[in-house]
């Protein structure tokens, strides 16, 4: 984002405003005189100051627009506002916009500039027409520099996710995340482990490496570790579902299915997002970032329905479906990341399931845990961020589901009975008994088909405002 602090405005101004008793008021005292003209004419219009209403005006030479806010304003309330503030002045072909904020408070100021960040961002990679670049003007004063540039480090990162999410599935490959991580490793130099799909195989991941086999673009086990913090000896895991393409396999997919699949590596982009975040803001916590990459693939060496492989741990897995391969991947990674680095706490997140979005809607991720304290704090963040997320409970009867008569469990249960939470209970499985986990199923809020006041069409990104909101928590 290209902005300047300044203290008189040129071009347009966005000024905030809300209705207290039928009379509309501005948040802020800047700009009186303005004001004062302005008020002068706001009884020619039926503008009332309500939530996601705009007016644009001519005061002078002063082209104004202002934004109806409620007085009592969450921060998604101004997301929402200024999101659609600066969209509105783009389809007019303003490109120097000036803001008022509504407040000069951190979280305030975090959440304008997060959206108006976020409201910019379109993929355009396959368009003539690239998306114009704006000027941003902010009404605040210098000692905001701070909370505005690690505002801005953060979206940067969701807009990466966005657009390796976005991208194609033949240039987002596994190797392209070992590239990824390898020049980020190198540039603050932190530790790295990657396995190709030789070593995969050598070492016995048999589930990552089923479900890689049948692709040109072979499997990667990617693993990169943070240490922002020596005095303590806690260490969360961040582990990411890296499906670059998911063709479903034998037990193919439909056409419409498959049509955003190039996205089912969001787990892993998020992960990798909120770590690079973490890592930039030099947070003061220990992570270690575990991608899954693999495409599930469909040819002759595709691997097969009714098998039964061999995990990482020894686990015996009957491979009912071919499609469930998420879970496969995440399963030999979270083995391997606790036999060989012993982490206190696991998330993972996951395109996981297509029941996540019909129990749960495309407003909210499915989360399951095993530890209330996490998910608690999991939940505040996704509260203060609008990742918001909502649990699902596990119970005997969810894991009798996995269940198999020639292994020891099945990669799916019963067709239409509790999809999401089976998937949660697969990689349960997985999980060291007492140790902290949570998974967050975000097959829900991946992808948008509809544009939103900050969330263009494509890849929302959702998920690293969250995991970035709760390691700072910590
Ligand atoms: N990647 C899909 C889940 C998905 C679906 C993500 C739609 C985003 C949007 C996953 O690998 C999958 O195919 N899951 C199956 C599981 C089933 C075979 C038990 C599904 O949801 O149908
Ligand atoms: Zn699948
Ligand atoms: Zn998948």
């Amino acid at each position: 984002m290209n902005y300047s602090i300044i203290s008189s405005s040129r071009n347009v101004l966005v000024i905030p405003c809300y209705a207290q008793d039928k009379e509309i008021k501005f948040f802020s005292t800047e700009n009186s005189d303005l004001k004062t003209q302005i008020k002068k004419v706001l009884p020619l219009f039926a503008f009332k100051a309500e939530k996601k209403e705009q007016l644009s005006l001519l005061i002078g030479t002063q082209k104004v627009l202002l934004i109806g806010i409620v007085e009592k304003y969450t921060l998604e309330d101004l997301r929402v506002a200024y999101g659609l503030a600066l969209k509105t002045l783009r389809k007019a072909k303003e490109f120097t916009q000036a803001f008022e904020f509504v407040s000069q408070d951190d979280q305030c100021v975090q959440a304008i500039v997060e959206a108006l960040d976020l409201a910019e961002y379109s993929y355009d990679m396959y368009k003539k027409e690239k998306n114009p670049v704006l000027k941003l003007e902010f009404l605040t004063t210098q000692n905001k520099k701070q909370i505005i540039d690690t505002t801005l480090l953060v979206t940067k990162q969701v807009k990466f996710v966005r657009n390796i999410i976005n991208e194609n599935a033949d240039v987002i490959t596994p190797q392209k995340f070992e590239e990824f991580v390898l020049a980020f490793a190198k540039k603050y130099t932190l530790k790295t482990n990657i396995l190709n799909e030789k070593e995969i195989a050598k070492q016995k991941l048999g589930l990552l490496s089923a479900v890689g086999q049948a692709a040109k673009h072979p499997a990667r086990l990617i693993i990169c570790e943070y240490n922002g913090n020596s005095k303590s000896k806690n260490t969360i895991a961040l582990v990411g579902k890296g499906i670059t393409f998911d063709s479903g396999g034998l037990n193919l997919k439909t056409g419409d299915g498959m049509l955003t699949m190039r996205g089912d590596m969001g787990g892993a982009a998020v992960v990798f997002g909120a770590f690079q975040s973490a890592v930039e803001l030099k947070l003061p916590v220990n992570l270690i970032l575990v991608l899954a990459c693999a495409e599930n693939a469909i040819s002759h060496h595709a691997y097969k329905q009714g098998d039964t492989l061999v995990s990482y741990n020894g686990t015996t897995v009957e491979i009912t479906n071919t499609d469930a391969e998420g879970r496969l991947v995440l399963a030999d990674a979270i083995s391997y990341l606790q036999k060989q680095y012993k982490p206190t706490q696991i998330i993972d997140l996951a395109t996981l399931t297509g029941a996540c979005t019909v129990a749960v809607g495309s407003c909210l991720i499915a989360t399951m845990s095993n530890n209330q304290d996490l998910f608690t704090k999991l939940f505040m963040a996704g509260e203060k961020t609008y990742e918001r997320l909502w649990q699902l409970p596990i119970y005997d009867e969810h894991r009798d589901l996995i269940k198999s008569d020639i292994g020891e469990i099945r990669n799916t249960g019963k067709v239409r009975e509790a999809g999401t939470i089976v998937g949660g209970a697969f990689i349960e499985y997985f999980v060291e008994k007492g140790l902290p986990w949570a998974h967050l199923d975000i097959a829900s809020v991946d992808f948008s088909d509809k544009e939103d006041a900050y969330i263009a069409k494509g890849a929302t990104g959702k998920g690293v405002r969250l995991l970035v909101d709760y390691l700072k928590s910590l």
